[in-house]
């Protein structure tokens, strides 16, 4: 199937490609929100500093659109050194991550992006680069070929992932720090939208900044792509500053609704209240029924619609919860099996 990810959700587009190299703040004093993250950083790139050695590898978890690698990049230029960026599907065969890994400069940062799809024989590489600096490699074929053991200069490996429960054990214990990001407050993603109007050099009041804040999901990179949708609506059909009525006239001829959801968030709930009577419904169901991927709405949808209590993951399916009724503007009384799931004792469960 081909991709369906409304251009508000939290997903990447080619567009974002290359608008974010520009807003990507470059230092972390520009970096908002995630305080305890940060400070935690701020503590280890300076021990580190210290010592005159490598930083810890770390780990970044958490949805889209936080920051992950945002703060990646950061912290290769607060230690002032150089990072080298793949994925975790790029990353074809073993061979490929050795001359990868040999290829590093003492000191170095390598980011792999959605660590959790690196493959078992290219991750049993990285197992002795992470802890002893070293590489096994084959040299020659047939039966002259013989195992040789490389040294690697030291560096940091910085993984990122939105899936953090399929990163397996071995790997996780490698990595000297994990964190998980946040969705931000309202006031982070305020600063984020200054900011990034400044950068673009788009005229907004606060009253502007709050609305767009006040409706981005929680998340740095809608916040910047409505900041983007709202510049063009006030270009268009307003004197071109960003007012709160601005803001909420181009918001609402994009279907964003006053929390922030779109229509796809909408649909999702709706799904859940009308065809399966609440739920609880497995994920692969509820995506049929919509026809989305069911990892999209596990990256994408979910988190924000969780986080925010409108819907709950238990054993058996996807819930809609009380509140999320009230959004759409339905009775949860009406639906026994609401009541059913939330009082069988179930537990939610983390993936
Ligand atoms: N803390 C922050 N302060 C300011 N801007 C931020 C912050 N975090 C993210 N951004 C902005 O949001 C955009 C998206 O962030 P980033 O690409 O780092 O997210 P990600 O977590 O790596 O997402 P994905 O999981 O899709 O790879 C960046 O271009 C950046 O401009
Ligand atoms: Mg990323």
């Amino acid at each position: 199937m081909t991709e369906r990810v409304g251009p508000l959700t939290p997903a990447i587009t080619d567009e974002d490609a290359g608008v974010e190299s520009t807003l990507r703040p470059r230092r972390l004093e520009q970096y908002y929100g995630q305080e305890r993250i940060k400070e935690s950083l701020r503590i280890a790139i300076e021990a580190a500093r210290q010592r005159e050695e490598p930083l810890d590898h770390l780990l970044f978890h958490g949805p889209p659109g936080l920051g992950k690698t945002t703060l990646a990049m950061i912290v290769a230029a607060e230690m002032g050194v150089s990072i080298r960026i793949t994925s975790g599907p790029a990353i074809e065969r073993a061979g490929d991550l050795a001359s990868l890994l040999t290829s590093l400069q003492a000191g170095d940062v390598l980011f792999i992006d959605e660590i959790h799809r690196l493959s078992l024989a290219v991750e049993e590489v990285l197992y002795p680069a992470m802890e002893d600096f070293s590489v096994d490699i084959i040299l020659g074929k047939g039966p002259k070929a013989r195992d040789v053991r490389l040294k690697l200069h030291r560096f940091t490996l910085i993984g990122a992932t939105t899936r953090f429960a399929l990163v397996s054990q071995p790997l996780r214990d490698r990595f000297g720090a994990a964190y998980r990001l946040e969705f931000y407050d309202e006031q982070a993603l305020a600063q984020i939208v200054r900011r990034s109007a400044a950068v673009l050099r788009c005229r907004i009041d606060e009253g502007g900044v709050t609305e767009i804040a006040r409706r981005s999901r929680g998340t740095a990179r809608v916040a910047n792509r409505l900041l983007r949708r709202v510049r063009d609506y006030a270009e268009v059909r307003a004197d071109g500053v960003i007012t709160r009525e601005v803001a909420g006239a181009a918001l609402a001829q994009l279907r964003i609704d006053e929390l922030g959801l779109d229509e796809m968030d909408r649909e999702l709930m709706s799904a859940l209240a009308e065809r399966f009577g609440g739920g609880p419904v497995g994920l692969e169901t509820l995506a049929a029924a919509i026809s989305e991927e069911p990892d999209t709405i596990m990256d994408v949808y979910e988190p924000y619609l969780l986080k925010i209590g409108f819907l709950q993951r238990t054993p058996r399916g996807r819930v809609l919860a009380r509140p999320g009724y009230e959004h759409l503007g339905l009775d949860a009384n009406s639906t026994p099996a609401l009541q059913a799931a939330l009082f069988d004792g179930d537990r939610e469960i983390d993936s």
